[in-house]
């Protein structure tokens, strides 16, 4: 058994943002083929910020509490500033990670990044029509 800091055993009891939100900007989901886990990000995006993220993970407990913590360092910032959200940053706010999970802090930057590629598309496709 991995040990887990105090930090990230409060965020998977008790995850921030859990679910899905109706009519999303922009969603991003990302896989890990080795350890079958699956986490998707939805964002809603107001004057460039984050107004609203939510998260689905079926994962480890690091896998969820990544998930919680990355959203809730994603919502208030810029688009920009949440795409600096960086796998480190998010395993240092969480006190950080056994070296076996850290390729769960890299899923949960990578899913929020994915959400915001996606609704960038969207809005430059927007843009086109
Ligand atoms: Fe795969 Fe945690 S074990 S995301």
């Amino acid at each position: 058994m991995p040990i887990y800091s105090e930090k990230v055993m409060e965020h998977f009891m008790n995850p921030r943002n859990v679910g899905e939100i109706e009519d999303p900007d922009g969603i991003g989901e990302v896989g890990n083929p080795v350890c079958g886990d699956v986490m998707t990000f939805y964002i809603k995006v107001k004057d460039n910020r984050l107004a609203d993220v939510k998260f689905k993970t079926f994962g480890c407990g690091a896998a969820i509490a990544v998930s919680s913590m990355v959203s809730e360092m994603a919502i208030g910032k810029t688009l920009d500033e949440a795409k600096k959200i960086t796998p480190k940053l998010v395993a240092d706010e969480l006190d950080g990670l056994p070296k076996n999970k850290f390729h769960c802090s890299n899923l949960g930057a990578q899913a929020l990044n994915k959400a915001i590629d996606n609704y960038r598309k969207k809005q430059a496709k927007r843009g086109k029509k």
